[in-house]
């Protein structure tokens, strides 16, 4: 650059309120609504250890834990306004964003293991899925698994009839909504942000996490009883705005994309040591009494729910379902 051109720029820099300097970082802001000892709040930290390290300070990750930017529905809505640039919310949640197949992976008891998460989300399936994202805006990185799912309630929650009457809480979706009403309970969307107290103040009896969360949000402390019942899976995608993503230069890109693999490693081991740690954690407050279900009850849960994956034909259509249980190595038991 000439000394004229170099002058004009740092002129045009300050008319802009910026620093002349180019290499300036660019900054990465990611929200989720876990705390910091999550396995995804300890997934971003370290996200933002490699990010940083991998594009040699070209890019700064800035973390912002427990809904402290935003709560559940509004980070959708401000990553595709470009508030944010990450976030890794549960799939659970993006009937908002008009992707409604994503609730299909909350069918009752569809995924039974973790190679079978695994073998769901590198699926093409999940790839058509991707693409939908895609169009609106959104561009997927990674699922993340954050293993099985347990209820909490103030009742113990042994056979389906015990679940008659309670508000539980849920994430969001047409099939977590479907689950609570099969069972005979009473079902509330609320944001994670808002879940301790409203278990604490009676607005809601019970709710279904996976351990971790239940441990990091102190949910076990407000909750007498927890069922180790695996009837769902918590799994995340790490998303960002597709428009800034394709902006990045190729070398920061590319350091990025590093960065993604190497904490989606990092994020599956984390989750299933922490998901079982958290449980004997639990167990060991001596605050919340634990069940696991036998055999006997696990078929009543199963048979119970079964109904659910019926009525979602009309939603999703059978074709895809049947896809799906191919994709997740779900086989329906003999009725
Ligand atoms: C929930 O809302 O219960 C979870 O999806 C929270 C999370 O991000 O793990």
């Amino acid at each position: 650059m000439t000394r004229l051109a170099i002058a004009l720029a740092a002129v045009v820099a300050i008319a802009l309120g910026k620093p002349a300097q180019a290499d300036e970082p660019i900054i990465i802001k990611f929200s989720h609504v876990v705390a910091p000892d999550a396995p995804k709040g300890k997934a971003a930290n370290f996200f933002k250890e490699q990010a940083e390290k991998y594009t040699n300070g070209k890019v700064k990750v800035e973390v912002y834990p427990n809904s402290s930017l935003y709560k559940d529905k509004e980070e959708l809505e401000a990553l595709q306004l470009g508030s944010v640039q990450l976030l890794a919310p549960s799939i659970s949640k993006f009937g908002p964003l008009g992707v409604k197949e994503f609730d299909i992976f909350d069918l009752p008891f569809l995924i039974s293991n973790d190679a079978h998460a695994r073998q769901m989300t590198a699926s093409p399936e999940m790839s058509e899925l991707n693409q939908k994202l895609e169009t609106k805006g959104v561009s997927p990185l990674a699922y993340w698994d954050n293993g099985a799912t347990v209820y909490t309630a103030n009742r113990a929650l042994i056979w389906p009839d015990d679940f008659r009457g309670l508000k539980m809480r849920i994430q969001g979706g047409k099939v977590y909504d479907a689950i609570a009403r099969e069972l005979g309970a009473f079902p509330q969307i609320l944001p994670f942000s808002e879940v301790y107290q409203a278990l604490q103040t009676g607005v809601v009896d019970g709710e279904d996490n996976v351990p971790s969360n239940i441990l990091t949000q102190k949910f076990y402390e407000v909750q007498r009883h927890l069922t180790v019942s695996l009837h769902g899976r918590i799994t995340y995608a790490l998303i960002t705005n597709k428009t800034f993503w394709a902006s990045l230069p190729a070398d920061v890109r590319e350091a990025l994309d590093r960065a993604v693999k190497e904490t989606t490693d990092f994020f599956n081991a984390t989750a299933q040591k922490d998901n079982a740690d958290a449980l004997n954690k639990i167990g060991a407050s001596g605050k919340t009494e634990m069940h696991v279900l036998s055999e006997a009850e696990r078929k009543a849960w199963i048979a119970k729910l079964m109904p659910v994956h019926a009525e979602m034909q009309g939603r999703f259509g059978r074709e895809f379902i049947e896809r799906i249980y191919k994709a997740s190595g779900f086989t329906p038991p003999q009725s």
